[in-house]
């Protein structure tokens, strides 16, 4: 596992993931990132899949990506803590690491997921991302590459501190 600080829609890894809404539609964020780079078809190729709940992953094409692969999986919007959002948080990163095996995809880089527009705090969000990552690779002994990719300092610090 190592951290970069970049932006997610640059990276050759099979798969990107994508903190997108139920509707799979696009948005902001990194959500508006990669529904620009991979182009229009993106949009036509998730609506059948939509909605997505919140935790749950759903994969596609990386169309116009350098990714083989989007793995789309909807985070939980930050109420205070007392709804389940850590919960429902570590589903969305156990929930796309599921999706590795069965589509062959041996790197993937995750965006820190709902830490933007969702208002995660970032700090507990990142402890989630590296130990729910740590734990599953481990328990199930996957080979992948993973990385994850921040696109401000402070977020990649964060991150840094967490995998050193
Ligand atoms: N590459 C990597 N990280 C990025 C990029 C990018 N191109 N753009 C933004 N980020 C970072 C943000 O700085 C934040 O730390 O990704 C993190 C997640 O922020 P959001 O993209 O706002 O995602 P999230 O908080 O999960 O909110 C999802 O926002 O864009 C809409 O449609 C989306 O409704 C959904 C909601």
């Amino acid at each position: 596992m190592r951290v970069i600080q970049g932006d997610i829609t640059d990276m050759n890894t099979d798969a990107i993931v994508n903190a997108a809404n139920s509707s799979l539609m696009g948005g902001g964020g990194v959500d508006g990132a990669i529904h620009r780079r991979a182009g229009p078809m993106l949009a036509e190729y998730c609506r059948p899949l939509a909605p997505c709940p919140t935790g749950q992953a759903r994969i596609t094409p990386g169309f116009g990506l350098a990714a083989r692969w989007i793995i789309h999986t909807v985070g939980p919007i930050w109420r205070g803590g007392e709804h389940d959002e850590a919960a429902l948080l570590v589903q969305c990163y156990t929930n796309c690491l599921h999706l590795c095996a069965p589509h062959d995809i041996h790197s993937i880089a995750f965006p820190a997921i709902s830490t933007g527009a969702y208002r995660f705090p970032k700090k507990r969000a990142a402890e989630i991302a590296v130990e729910t990552c740590r734990s599953f690779l481990s328990r199930f002994g996957l080979e992948v590459d993973l990385h994850f990719v921040c696109f401000d300092r402070a977020q990649y610090d964060i991150y840094a501190s967490l995998l050193s």
